[in-house]
């Protein structure tokens, strides 16, 4: 069995985060997405995995290489434009020949791998098996609609008036049935070959199209809300490590990993959290559920169930939360007078001021 990530497309529900990197490489306690992805499919005993990549294609290369360090063989796959995921299968195909494979978005987590799925998979070797989970915003994925027994009747991709709230996670299982199917069907109204008009074209072909129903799911929709969550959660599972140094006066307490090189001084950090290598955190506090990553400076400050990207620093200022700070940001506090907020923001970006 193979497998093929799909790791193209813009990210434009992440700006102002993704105008300068890959959303598969955004970090989720302080390791991108996508690697999340890459070690469950090697935990799963697959070891050829092939990388469908778009514009972002060298910053993927660069943070995944040749797939070593996951101990897989990655082949690269470059789609000229972003023309769809069933369509990312078409040009696949030479790459897949005819073995069955597991299709996974580099933008999707999720939590607990994939081990099992596989695992019933390789017994059962149903045309397509596809993964629902519940969401609060069915119109922003592709909806399954069941029918009593459970089976898959129906698939609509990002419904207006949506059927049910079980959404298609980024993970299908398929045969080389699949590939007859992607060669069949027409564009979606947006321009691209949908996987999920390929998996209808399947269902309406009376092949055996089943799904499992899972929680502990996580997607780029946009929501710096969502995503915070999903660093809170994985940062619960965190191996607490101090291989950077921290000196005499500060406090680290609970689940909390300083990595190599980073330097803690006077400083009180409450885990879980992470900071990131060659970071600086000095005369601050970092509270539960911040990941700091790395080669950042956080200085006589605070803050609170955060991300904080490569590069950035934060100094004098009190108190930060619930925020999620882009690479080389600096946020300090304005000078007493004039008495105003001064602010240098990129495009798409979101500040709340609390005055
Ligand atoms: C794609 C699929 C959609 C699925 C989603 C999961 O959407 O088209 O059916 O629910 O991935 O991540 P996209 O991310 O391309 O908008």
């Amino acid at each position: 069995m193979k497998a093929l990530i799909l790791s193209g497309g813009a990210g434009t529900r992440l700006r102002p985060i993704t105008h300068t990197s890959a959303k598969q490489l955004v970090p989720v306690a302080n390791k991108p997405v996508l690697f999340y992805g890459i070690e469950a499919i090697a935990d799963a005993g697959i070891t050829e995995i092939g990388i469908v990549v778009g514009d972002t294609a060298a910053e993927i290369r660069e943070a995944v290489g040749d797939g070593s360090r996951f101990g897989v063989k990655v082949t690269y796959i470059p789609q000229d434009a972003p023309l769809g995921l069933a369509h990312a299968v078409l040009i696949a195909k030479d790459f897949l020949g005819d073995d069955d494979f597991v299709m996974y978005l580099g933008d999707n987590f999720i939590v607990g791998g994939i081990t099992g799925l596989v695992e019933g998979f390789r017994s059962d070797r149903p045309a397509a098996q596809i993964l629902l989970t519940k969401v609060p915003n069915p119109t922003s994925f592709g909806v399954a609609e069941l029918d009593a027994g459970g089976r898959v009747v129906a698939l609509e991709e990002k419904p207006k008036v949506p059927k049910s709230d079980l959404a298609l996670v980024g993970v299908y299982l398929f045969t080389p049935a699949i590939h007859e199917a992607v060669r069949s069907i027409e564009p979606s109204g947006r321009g691209e070959l949908e996987i999920t008009h390929a998996i209808q074209w399947l269902i309406d072909e009376k092949r055996d199209v089943r799904s499992t129903t899972i929680s502990g799911y996580w997607k780029d929709t946009g929501n710096v809300t969502d995503m915070l969550e999903v660093n809170r959660s994985v940062l619960e599972t965190v191996e607490p490590v101090i291989e950077g140094t921290v000196d005499e006066a500060s406090e680290i307490i609970g689940r909390v990993r300083v990595e190599a090189g980073a330097q803690v001084t006077g400083s009180r950090i409450v885990g879980p959290a992470i900071i990131g290598a060659n970071t600086v955190i000095s005369d601050a506090y970092v509270g539960p559920f911040t990941s700091v990553s790395e080669g950042c400076r956080i200085e006589d400050s605070e803050i609170e169930y955060s991300i904080v990207l490569r590069g950035a620093s934060i100094t004098g200022v009190r108190r930060v939360e619930a925020s999620l700070i882009g690479r080389d940001v600096e946020v300090t506090p304005a000078p007493r007078n004039p008495a105003a907020h001064r602010l240098v923001l990129g495009d798409h970006s979101k500040v709340q001021i609390s005055s």
